[in-house]
């Protein structure tokens, strides 16, 4: 098989992402989750490993400097990057809301202030509402911004709801199921399909397994 290069997010989903490839027969002698090392080639020398930073995978995968991403779909919404998304790995489930405190109505009567890592994710939800937005962008610890006047709202990601809940905030509404996805360059696909498609059926069958 040609070598394939991956690039992955490094986060919360890289224990469970690393065991859908070990499964796959896919190991490496050096752990990616213990090393400052970025670049990891697997037993076989036919993959190729990226660590590089969640919101950065779309950009490597759109450039061509990786064949293949594994991303959350909250990124690839965000981002909307031109790639081809071909698989949903099932990993680093969790939902991207609006929240804000439990007395908080949604309305169109004044400009809202939204705080999010997601701008345009936030812009195209309101505006489909026909909402008018003043949208701020953060890049971490949004849950901060109403508690201090920031924002009226938020939009984020949500997955086991302690963080509302430490911080008296609630979800308001449900924008989008968010889980990993596999992206794939366009370019990359189809010069490389016969090994892009066995990997990604090896994936799914493994996937299904878990599932
Ligand atoms: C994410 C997200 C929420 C939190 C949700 O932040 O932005 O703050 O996780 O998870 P929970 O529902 O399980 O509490 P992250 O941990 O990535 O840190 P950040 O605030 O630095 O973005």
């Amino acid at each position: 098989m040609e070598t394939l290069t991956i690039a992955m997010a490094k986060g919360r989903t890289t224990n469970r992402a690393l065991e859908i490839l070990s499964r796959m027969g896919i190991r490496f002698s050096v752990h990616p989750e213990n090393s400052r090392k970025l670049v990891f080639t697997d037993d076989t020398e036919t993959i190729r490993l990226l660590q590089v930073k969640a919101v950065d995978v779309p950009t490597y995968v759109e450039k061509g400097a990786a064949d293949i991403g594994i991303v959350g779909k909250d990124i690839i919404m965000e981002d909307a990057p031109n790639v081809y998304e071909l698989a949903d790995l099932g990993i680093g489930k969790c939902k991207i809301t609006v929240a804000g405190f439990p007395q908080t109505v949604l309305r169109n009567s004044s400009a809202m202030t939204v705080a999010t890592k997601y701008p345009n994710v936030a812009k195209a939800y309101f505006d489909q509402k026909g909402f008018r937005t003043d949208i701020i962008k953060l890049n971490g610890s949004i849950e901060l911004a109403p508690l201090i006047g920031l924002a009226d709202v938020i939009v984020d990601i949500v997955e086991t709801g302690t963080t509302l809940k430490e911080n008296g905030l609630v979800i308001l509404e449900e924008i989008a199921d968010i889980s990993a996805r596999l992206i794939v360059n366009k370019a990359s696909y189809a010069i490389k399909t016969a090994s892009i498609r066995q990997f990604i059926d090896s994936m799914n069958a493994e996937v299904r397994l878990q599932s």
